[in-house]
């Protein structure tokens, strides 16, 4: 019988194949990334079937490397943790049939975990989490408000009615010739250039808590095919700042209205564009001034991108709640919260 609260955890929804061991829900023992970003780049973006054969390729390293670098065997393990949704399909099986698979051999219960409360559950490496919380989830294929009245207890408030944020920082930097995935070059560079174009903040006045940046990607990609055809050369920079200010300015209104009509005791930002270092000087600015009330809580920027560490975390909570899948247990490509 284990003595200590020992989760497995695997995460195989999108481009990073990692397993990880967590303590008590906060304490990594280890977490272990593969990452396949040096296959997709050449196509611009992730190919669904080359996610699923890296995941077969490397899952199986992973896992010898999670147990050995935290020092523990399967008769340590309290349970198999693993995100079954939302994500791609045949990468989220990869880790679904897996896990079932080490939970079987090893008669261990099996925790079903959401994605998204994955990436907020980064956060809780941080600082204890407290309730009523609000997440601004923003990541490569998600951008919502989420309202959390308690624990394991999730409401959407407003989500992306187009491209998610991400995907935008993805789709714009292929313009300008950067690798996928983009987001990173696109910060570095708007921390250099300024907001000389001002391109459209969609929606940002609205009523809603929902985003769009689809438009916000046209204008982009407009401007300098425009300027491409009449021979002129724009400043990468200062493009990208203006593009990063635009999606900063519409996260954080929204999520400064949202925690108005909702008091929090604490936002987490999370989400792979949660690393963004432009918003979260911004978010860190506003709730000083807006919210000082309101503890804000930041995955560590280690954390933010997809991670097994997160699905432990979020795995313990789900543990305690009685969550458990049986051997059926299916791939979920769409799943909300
Ligand atoms: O959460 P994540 O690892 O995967 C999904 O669940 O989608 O997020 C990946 C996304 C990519 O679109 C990537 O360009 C973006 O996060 N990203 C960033 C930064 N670092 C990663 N976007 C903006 N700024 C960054 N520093
Ligand atoms: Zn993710």
């Amino acid at each position: 019988m284990a003595t200590r609260n020992l989760i497995l955890a695997f995460e195989t929804s999108c481009d990073e194949t990692s397993i990880a061991v967590v303590e008590d829900g906060k304490t990594i023992l280890s977490n272990i990334v593969a990452t396949q970003i040096d296959s997709h780049k050449r196509f611009g973006g992730v190919v669904p079937e080359v996610a699923s054969r890296h995941h077969i390729e490397q899952i199986t390293r992973c896992l010898d490397e999670a147990l050995t670098t935290a020092e523990v065997t399967y008769d340590d393990l309290t349970a198999v943790a693993v995100t079954y949704g939302p994500g791609l399909v045949g990468a989220l099986l990869i880790g679904v049939t897996a896990a079932k698979t080490v939970a079987f051999a090893h008669h261990l219960p099996l925790i079903p975990v959401n994605h998204m409360a994955g990436h907020i559950y980064a956060g809780r490496f941080v600082s204890e989490f407290e309730f009523p919380q609000m997440a601004l989830l923003v990541s490569g294929g998600h951008t919502e408000l989420v309202y959390i009245k308690s624990e394991n207890e999730f409401e959407i408030l407003g989500e992306t009615r187009d491209d998610a944020a991400g995907e935008a920082y993805d789709k714009i930097g292929r313009v300008l010739g950067v690798n996928y995935p983009a987001g990173k070059t696109i910060d570095t560079w708007a921390h250099e250039g300024n907001d000389t174009f001002e391109f459209p903040r969609a929606m940002e006045k609205d009523a809603s808590y929902d985003f769009s940046f689809s438009g916000l990607k046209s204008a982009f990609i407009n401007t300098v095919h425009n300027a491409e055809q009449r021979g002129v050369e724009l400043n990468k920079q200062d493009l990208a700042a203006s593009f990063q200010q635009s999606v900063v300015d519409v996260l954080a209104e929204k999520t400064d209205r949202a925690l108005d009509r909702y008091p929090v005791k604490q936002l987490v930002l999370a989400g792979g564009v949660a690393a963004n270092l432009g918003l979260r000087e911004r978010i860190e600015r506003d709730m000083q001034e807006r919210h000082p009330d309101t503890k804000l809580i930041m995955a560590p920027i280690k954390l933010c991108g997809d991670n097994g560490a997160m699905v432990g975390a979020a795995g313990y909570v789900a543990y305690q709640h009685q969550q458990r899948a049986e051997m059926n247990l299916n791939a979920d490509p769409g799943l909300s919260f």
